[in-house]
């Protein structure tokens, strides 16, 4: 939602911009912009509707010299995505300039006492109220630009990350934020400033993360401060930053979203690595240790989150309930949030989210704190907002994850969960020894397994090819299958924009089987043994009416393979652990879908990676 970055330091700032804000277009992409302040001191503003290459094509024979700048890339959210509302956004007089990530929710009467002053505002975006402010209180009082943004930020509500500069004060750059992350890259006489580290790690693995309501003033040759909104110095606490460029590149892959499908055998292993012992029978996740009574005597867990990662905690609630026998509920945190929940000090909130910046998770979760609920994060950003929120809490080490679409983290946070749940259960002595040992052992052999499911790309690339052109969708699952129908069909919509519905497959019946006929292809996940029959029967009901069905199977299911039209097998493995499986195939098809119809892959249209507004 949003990427914003800045410069100050020995090399040319615009190229360091530019590919920053190619690093940061997976959070917002109808517009760019930067802004660069001149050794003459004029500050240039080149900023367009489109992707970081059209401005850049804009850009191509103007000014760019300077050393210092600001460049953003937008995501609408005040204002439709066109030149004059993208960011950069300039103060009356010329002098100050703005870049922002968020949203300014006082915005309208800021904005009527701004007039009533004398402003007049261009865009319809409330960041240009905030530069009038600045400006403002500069009209009014002598202080500098770092305290002018200090005493603006004190009459704003709302969620930011902002990065300000100043002709006036040519050697200083401020940032400052509440709600949206910030990044500060200490590298050697430069300093650089983020909405994540992918624009800063080739640079620097110093880093800071800006805490909510601190102001960072930057200098050059590197001399940087920190302070409150309360206007007390803070000290820094760097960061070694433990990222790999090739991280945040495409690796050999058409796109993201490729790479992270393809990547799961290693980023599930990461999951795992130094939590399961397969050989001792030991799970081992740090945070569940330290709060062990609290998670054991727990009398029910509520998970929070959006999206696909609502999704996974779907799947938590069957595999807590199932193996840990611990009562779950599965929340949308923006709805949570706002339904007076009753939760108590006995609670313990599991806030799941991958970027750990998600706005509602993210209220949703300091709404359970308040409410001296134990806060646990399940995420992947390090460093992010949630995951400093919580009182514990375990990253999935996926790395990067940058398609908009969510791949590699679902799988991960899935085995998170499941790695929760087994320990969980072996605690309180909910499963017996035999079947924990045996969840361990095929869990182990998870990546391995998934590699032989990703050998099956072919295939379901000719099954794509078929169905390209369909307008609607029907993914049926039952059990622990059923999120993944869910899933599945998030994915489908997300990226080809496909209208698709995941569905528990005995519920077809009270619905969505009024929409089949020869032209509804139905995808089915027939692979668990509990429900086999039951799931024969859904798929014989989709045949009488002639729907097209893509069975996903187990290998060598011959009898579900002879009714369908398609069919994928996946390896066994026991249950639990299927949806780490049976979603693969699905991810698959989506993606090749959406490259038949040609859309953008990584960068759906309307979608943000990161959701840092409500
Ligand atoms: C956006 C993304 C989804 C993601 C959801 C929640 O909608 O496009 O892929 O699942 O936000 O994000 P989080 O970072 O909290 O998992």
């Amino acid at each position: 939602m949003c990427g914003i970055v800045a410069y100050i330091g020995h090399q040319q700032a615009y190229p360091v911009l530019i590919k920053g804000l190619q690093r940061l277009e997976y959070r917002g992409y109808d517009s760019a912009g930067v802004a660069l302040l001149t050794p003459q001191t004029d500050i240039l503003v080149y900023k367009q509707k489109g992707k970081v290459r059209d401005l850049q094509e804009a850009v191509k024979n103007q000014p760019t010299k300077s050393f210092i700048g600001i460049g953003h890339t937008r995501w609408a959210t005040h204002g439709e995505p066109n030149d004059v509302n993208a960011h950069p956004h300039t103060s009356g007089n010329g002098e100050l300039v703005i870049i922002h990530n968020g949203i300014i929710e006082n915005y309208q009467p800021l904005r009527t006492a701004l007039i009533r002053e004398g402003h007049s505002f261009e865009s319809e975006t409330d960041t240009e109220i905030l530069i009038h402010l600045i400006e403002e209180i500069q009209n009014k009082e002598a202080v500098s630009i770092a305290e002018a943004v200090r005493l603006a930020l004190s009459r704003v509500v709302g969620a930011y990350a902002i990065v300000v500069l100043d002709k006036k004060e040519p050697n200083t750059v401020v940032a400052a934020r509440k709600g949206s992350p910030l990044v500060l890259g200490i590298g050697k006489n430069e300093l650089f400033l983020a909405s994540d580290a992918s624009p800063i790690i080739e640079y620097t693995k110093n880093v800071v993360y800006i805490n909510d309501e601190e102001i960072v003033i930057l200098h050059p040759n590197g001399e940087f401060a920190i302070k409150s909104i309360d206007n007390e110095e803070q000290t820094p606490f760097i960061q070694y930053l433990d990222m790999e460029i090739d991280s945040i590149e495409k690796g050999g892959f058409p796109h993201y979203m490729l790479k992270e499908i393809h990547q799961q055998p290693t980023t599930i292993a990461d999951a795992m690595r130094g939590r399961l012992n397969v050989q001792q029978g030991i799970i081992t996740l740090g945070g569940v240790v330290e709060y062990e009574n609290r998670f054991k005597n727990a009398t029910r867990l509520t998970i929070i989150a959006c999206g696909t990662s609502w999704i996974a905690g779907l799947i938590g609630e069957y595999l807590f309930e199932d193996l840990a026998r611990i009562p779950t509920e599965v929340e949308y945190a923006s709805e949570f949030r706002y339904r007076n929940p009753i939760i108590n000090n006995q609670d313990v909130i599991i806030a799941i989210s991958q970027s750990g910046e998600t706005a509602d998770t993210l209220a949703a979760l300091e709404l359970s704190k308040e409410k001296d609920a134990l806060t646990y994060g399940i995420c992947n950003v390090v460093g992010s907002s949630i995951a400093r929120a919580t009182h514990a809490g375990s990253y999935i080490h996926a790395g990067p994850e940058i398609g908009v679409a969510s791949t590699k983290a679902f799988t991960g946070q899935v085995t998170l969960l499941t790695l929760m749940a087994l320990q969980l259960a072996n605690k309180r002595g909910t499963i017996s020894n035999t079947y924990y040992f045996q969840l361990l052992r095929e869990l182990e052999q998870i990546p391995e397994k998934i590699k032989q499911v990703l050998a099956a790309e072919a295939k379901i690339k000719q099954i794509a090819e078929l169905w390209k052109d369909c307008p609607n969708a029907l993914y049926l699952g039952r059990g622990y299958n059923y999120p993944v129908a869910l899933e599945g069909a998030l994915k489908l919509k997300e990226i080809s924009y496909i209208h698709a519905e995941g569905y528990p497959a005995a519920e077809m019946k009270h619905g969505p089987i009024a929409l089949i006929d020869e032209n509804m292809p139905v995808v089915i996940i027939a692979t668990n043994d509990s429900t086999r029959d039951k799931v024969i029967s859904n798929i014989q009901e989709v045949k009488a009416r002639k729907g097209k069905i893509l069975a996903i199977i187990k290998e060598n299911d011959h009898d579900i393979a002879a009714l369908a039209d398609h069919f994928i097998e996946i390896p066994d493995t026991a249950e639990p652990l299927s949806p780490l499986l049976s979603v693969v195939p699905l991810q698959l098809l989506a993606y090749h879908i959406a490259v038949f119809r040609g859309c953008n892959i990584d960068q759906p249209r309307n979608l943000a990676k990161s959701v840092t507004v409500e």
